[in-house]
């Protein structure tokens, strides 16, 4: 069972303190959305899997953070500045803005407005996606040259550095640079909780190769993806690959496949139910070339003049220079996120015929490994001795100490989290030195000894 949809989701999230309304107290941030205490945690496990699996399981990848503002003109030669817009058109009779990619047409071929269905509309004109920003005290008015950008993809970045870190690095191709970070666009039409946001984090990894070996080295990153969802918990069958057409390539790539997941699994219309989850592009090498002093147009005209470098490549063995191919996977840490969410959200009727809530997280994701409950919280030697296993935990494994509720509604609050394990602390365990741990998934419970416990469920956590 997954999630039925993401509205469930998103009052599990407010309930329990994984994702808030940004300025709720001020009325909210259209679409703009706070990490609470266990979605921070939620967010820093993915991050850490993705990097554990693509910077240390691997011997060809090393790790950047780049500047979320960067010079401008980053913006002008990556094409941004000129093409990075959305189709915007008005809706004359409700006056609601829209996106005319994303539009219907009825049987006269007519646009229709999602919001009120009428054809009404304006002319489409494009709306640059960049958030503009001025750096230093002048104002852009006064003086154009403040005038910055917030990323909108942690990309760049990379290859702007593509000489520093092959430099430093002393690499050779193939080898890629991964970066985690925040980027910004000024959507049109946001939402879908954090599916689509102004603000998010990408994890992407340019993967640098020689030309003739890019269209091999794309399905290895495809294949390898579909292998790193699955180890998140995510099941195949809510996961589909999307063959971008010719028409709906980016103009630097050469091949884009979509790794799709059913994000909107209530919809009638299958076809509907799936939308992206990251893309796996062959940018061919547009990025090197735009970004590089040397390379010229047909009419023999330095296609940057403004840049000092050169991020061509000499291969020592072939004595080639040339600009290498780039293969890129790009994932969204919200939307994986809220895919793991899914996927891990199942409903359980226990034995007194209540409905239960279970978040079945990969015990690696898990925000709290395991939660420490004392049976009696009015007996004082059961606290001690409850606080005291807490704290020998901790080094090994996020644990947590809660007394807050009765043991049912402790075991309830753990589950609907998707803490793994539990481990009550009762009247029999200041005699048998041992406490119960419970399953989470299972709901069965197993006495171990409390010399053991953090061996024991470092081994169920890892497993
Ligand atoms: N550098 C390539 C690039 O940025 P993209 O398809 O525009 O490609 C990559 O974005 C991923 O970033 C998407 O698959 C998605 O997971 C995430 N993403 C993009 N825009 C987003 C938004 N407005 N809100 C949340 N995630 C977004």
């Amino acid at each position: 069972m997954t999630a039925p949809n993401i509205e469930t989701i998103v009052s599990l999230s407010k309930r329990r303190g994984f994702v808030y309304p940004a300025s709720d107290i001020y009325g909210g941030l259209g679409s703009s959305w706070d990490y609470g205490p266990l979605g921070v945690e939620l967010a820093n496990n993915i991050k850490n899997s993705w990097w554990r699996w693509v910077v240390y399981e691997r011997d060809d990848i090393e790790g950047l953070d780049s500047a979320i503002i960067q010079n401008r003109l980053v913006w002008k030669y990556s094409g941004h500045e000129d093409t990075f817009s959305d189709p915007l058109v008005d809706c004359r009779d409700c006056k609601t803005r829209l996106r005319e990619d994303k539009l219907d047409t009825n049987d006269d071929g007519k646009l229709v407005c999602s919001n009120c269905g009428s054809t009404n509309l304006t002319e489409s004109r494009p709306f640059n996606l960049m958030f503009r920003t001025t750096v230093g005290a002048a104002s852009s008015d006064d003086d154009p040259s403040s005038l910055a950008y917030l990323r909108p993809e942690t990309a760049q970045g990379i290859f702007t550095n593509f000489v520093n870190v092959l430099n430093t690095s002393r690499r050779k191709l193939p080898f890629g640079i991964a970066q985690i970070g925040k980027a910004f666009r000024n959507e049109v039409t946001p939402g879908n909780f954090i599916f689509r946001t102004r603000e998010f984090e990408q994890m992407e990894i340019e993967y640098f190769c020689r030309p003739e070996d890019a269209p091999a080295i794309h399905q290895e990153w495809l294949d390898g993806f579909h292998e790193w969802i699955r180890s998140l918990g995510i099941s195949d069958a809510n996961i589909k690959d999307y063959e971008q057409t010719k028409e709906e390539l980016a103009h630097y790539s050469q091949r884009t496949v979509d790794i799709l997941y059913r994000f909107f699994p209530e919809r009638e219309d299958e076809s509907k139910q799936w939308d992206e989850l990251m893309g796996i592009a062959n940018r061919t090498d547009y990025d090197l070339r735009v970004h590089s002093k040397k390379p010229e147009d047909a009419e023999g005209k330095r296609i940057n003049p403004d840049s000092t470098e050169d991020l061509s490549y000499f291969d020592p063995q072939t004595n080639e220079r040339f600009y290498p191919y780039i293969i890129e996977p790009s994932t969204g840490v919200n939307r994986t996120l809220l895919a793991v969410m899914m996927d891990a959200y199942e409903e359980r009727t226990n034995d007194k015929g209540e409905v239960r809530v279970i978040l079945k997280l990969k015990p690696e994701l898990a925000p709290i490994k395991a939660a420490v409950l004392p049976l009696a919280k009015n007996k004082p030697e059961i606290v001690e001795t409850a606080r005291k296993i807490k704290k020998d935990l901790q080094p090994a494994m996020r644990a947590v100490y809660d007394d807050t509720g009765g043991i049912g509604k402790l075991y309830a609050r753990q589950d609907e989290i998707g803490t793994p394990f539990c481990v009550t602390v009762d009247h029999e365990s200041l005699v048998d030195n041992a406490v119960t741990v419970r399953d989470r998934d299972t709901w069965e419970q197993e006495r171990i000894s409390v010399d053991q416990l953090k061996q024991y469920l470092t081994d169920r956590l890892s497993r």
